[in-house]
């Protein structure tokens, strides 16, 4: 039988803030939806369906890792920003391109999404976890609880 899942979560994965590691752990699971889009043999607008569900929750993570990041006064802000904006910018060239009938196999979007997400995560978004978890230990954080409250109507964030 065909193999179900492309990435499964692990510990190892986990940045140290409980938040975001839910997050990415969503990002996962619409990762393995749409490689089984793809395994199953659906139709293109099954799999754009699918594309867009995953866009739209990576630029609500994007937006929850950037707040954070403006939260704790993050010197390398621009930077991780720039990246998350990079990406979402390759996305939707690849998803115009794949609306055009042009080179994007399904498949092959899978796997650069995997990688990247796992590659982010292991660099950025990690560093990111190291330095919130520092500043706790410093004390420097003492007062900061992550939340994020998805409002239904505007999909605003809030985090304290
Ligand atoms: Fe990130």
């Amino acid at each position: 039988m065909a193999e179900k899942f492309i990435v499964t979560w692990q510990s190892s994965y986990s940045v140290g803030i409980k938040l975001i590691d839910e997050q990415h752990m969503e990002l996962i699971k619409l990762t393995n939806k749409l490689f089984a889009s793809c395994m199953e043999g659906k139709s293109k607008n099954i799999f754009l369906d699918t594309i867009h569900e995953a866009v739209d929750y990576v630029g609500y993570h994007f937006g929850t890792e950037e707040k954070v990041m403006e939260r704790i006064n993050y010197p390398d802000y621009a930077s991780h920003k720039k990246e998350h904006a990079d990406f979402v910018r390759e996305v939707f060239s690849k998803v115009e391109e794949f609306k055009a009938g042009k080179i994007l196999a399904p498949l092959s979007f899978v796997y650069y999404l995997k990688d990247w997400v796992l590659h982010h995560i292991a660099v950025c978004d990690k560093k990111m976890g190291a330095y919130l978890i520092a500043m706790k230990r410093s004390g420097a954080l003492q007062q900061v609880t992550l939340e994020v409250k998805k409002d239904d109507d505007n999909n605003r964030m809030h985090i304290r």
